[in-house]
């Protein structure tokens, strides 16, 4: 039987987040934010911006990316990469849903992006 090494906690329910919009969850001094799609489907990104640190948390949501609220970054919501000509990457957390309840993997939290 394989160990397993991830770290998951529970940080709330699908429903508790609007439909593209997220809500943060605070772990030690970091700032999670954790993104529901139109699709239902949820991504957690540090609620850093990779350019000056904007709060990715109050940007807006399309498609699969946040277009963060301070100077218009698009950034993955599945890598955390800065997308189009941009540079830069914020962390990304594993994330998995279990009827409705939604756990981030914490496993990865201080690696080096
Ligand atoms: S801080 Fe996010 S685009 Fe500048």
């Amino acid at each position: 039987m394989t160990a397993d090494i991830r770290n998951w906690i529970e940080v709330g329910m699908l429903q508790e987040i609007p439909r593209e919009g997220a809500r943060c969850v605070r772990k030690g001094d970091m700032t999670i934010a954790v993104f529901r799609t139109a699709d239902d489907d949820v991504f957690a990104l540090e609620d850093k911006c990779p350019h000056k640190n904007g709060p990715l948390s109050q940007g807006i949501v399309h498609g699969g990316c946040v277009t963060c609220p301070l100077h218009n970054w698009v950034i993955s919501l599945k890598t955390g990469a800065a997308q189009g000509a941009d540079e830069g990457q914020t962390q990304a957390f594993p994330v998995r849903l279990d009827q409705g309840r939604i756990f981030i993997d914490l496993s990865f939290s201080h690696a080096v992006v």
